[in-house]
């Protein structure tokens, strides 16, 4: 979509993540994390933060982390007035094509059963692999399972960022170097 820009901050563009935080994910499971949650987490090695503008205007984020070869997506959100114009999958796009300039061969992540980003994820590749029989506590006391879902790299979504374009976040220096490994052929024998 047109004036749309992704890239990855530090700390100095957590209140715009925050502002999208708090207005995205919906009350009543308590699944938006806190200031000090998310600073935390990003204070840790292999950890990015995807912010998502249009123009000015923050609208979606994607909080990954990378340990050893395999990454988690912790957090994916977009603001309510932005939905439903391919934000989400530019940012999952963007924590693929990031994870194979690291040599990474996996994103997981972890979904409330019956959330409907869902479907996002399984447009996006996504297959569950795993059920956390309740795993989650909504504000209301009920507990609802958790969905993992997992994608190879390999056939990950991909923004067609070139390399210069996919810059590392702030604290990167602390996670994991790139080298010029040619992970492709790796990943077709691991998962074919
Ligand atoms: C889930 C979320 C990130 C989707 O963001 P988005 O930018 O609207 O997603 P996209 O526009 O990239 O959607 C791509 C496709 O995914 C599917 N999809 C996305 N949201 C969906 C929804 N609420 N219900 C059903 N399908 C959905 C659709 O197939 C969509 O394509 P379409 O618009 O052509 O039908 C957003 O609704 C959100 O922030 N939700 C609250 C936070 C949350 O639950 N995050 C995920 C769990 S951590």
């Amino acid at each position: 979509m047109s004036g749309l820009v992704i890239e990855e901050i530090g700390f100095d563009g957590i209140d715009a993540v925050m502002t999208v935080m708090n207005r995205a994910f919906d009350p009543g499971y308590g699944e938006a994390w806190t200031e000090p949650q998310l600073l935390s987490m990003m204070a840790m090695p292999g950890t990015w933060l995807s912010l998502a503008r249009i123009g000015d205007v923050p609208a979606g984020f994607a909080l990954n982390r990378l340990i050893a070869d395999e990454a988690e997506l912790l957090l994916l959100a977009v603001a309510p007035e932005s939905r439903r114009l391919g934000i989400a999958s530019a940012l999952i796009a963007r924590s693929f094509d990031l994870l194979r300039l690291r040599n990474g061969v996996r994103l997981h992540l972890e979904v409330r059963h019956n959330n409907p980003a869902i479907e996002l994820y399984k447009k996006a590749g996504f297959r569950a692999v795993g059920r956390r029989p309740a795993y989650y506590r909504a504000t209301d006391g009920q507990m609802h399972d958790a969905l993992t879902l997992s994608c190879p790299v390999l056939t990950g979504l991909t923004g067609h960022f070139s390399r210069n374009e996919l810059q590392f976040g702030p604290n990167e220096s602390r996670g994991p170097k790139l080298s010029g490994r040619r992970g492709a052929q790796r990943l077709a024998s691991l998962y074919f």
